[in-house]
């Protein structure tokens, strides 16, 4: 998650958006790093919320961090615009619906703003597929990959970026 978390190089005042936040270790990571900036972390299981508003309490309460329950294409995020979109093994953008969520991030990513779309290869696996699959969709629904991460040492991380194009 560390390494997932480093290629968004958060600025101190970033406006960040997680989809799926889970339990919210990103969220933590991503914390650390804000002065003055906010990040907000979407996921539909009222239990992952509760766990991660849990475990960011004190940034919750310092408002560097807040937590929205609700399906994707569902979320109700007002006018607020944020600088990058992080989305950590997030189901909708491999297998799911892409549509929703890539609609949603558009509507609310700044122009020339970021979306990381981060998965995990597959053991023995260098993962070329699932590039190939994440940068499919995002091009199916308006967005190209801009670049592409593989995290070091062997591991399995992937983390494709990439803006809106429409
Ligand atoms: C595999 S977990 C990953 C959690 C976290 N990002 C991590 O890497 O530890 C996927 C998360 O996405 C959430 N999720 C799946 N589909 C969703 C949707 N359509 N709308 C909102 N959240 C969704 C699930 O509730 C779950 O917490």
């Amino acid at each position: 998650m560390r390494w997932a978390v480093d290629r968004l190089d958060v600025q101190p005042r970033d406006r960040v958006l997680e989809l799926g936040c889970g339990h919210g270790a990103a969220v933590t990571l991503i914390c650390e790093r804000l002065h003055g900036g906010v990040v907000v972390g979407l996921d539909r299981s009222p239990k992952m919320i509760a766990a991660a508003s849990k475990r960011n309490a004190t940034h919750v309460t310092a408002g560097r961090a807040r937590f929205v329950t609700a399906e994707v294409h569902e979320a109700e995020l007002g006018h607020e615009r944020f600088d990058k979109v992080l989305a950590v093994r997030f189901p909708p953008l491999l297998r799911g619906r892409a549509g929703p969520p890539l609609d949603l991030v558009r509507d609310h990513l700044v122009e020339g703003g970021n979306l990381y779309v981060v998965e995990h290869a597959l053991a023995g696996n260098p993962g070329v597929d699932l590039v190939d699959a994440v940068k499919r969709r995002l091009e199916e629904h308006g967005f190209a990959a801009r670049s592409v991460f593989a995290e070091p040492g062997g591991r399995r991380g992937l983390c494709v970026v990439a803006t809106a194009t429409s």
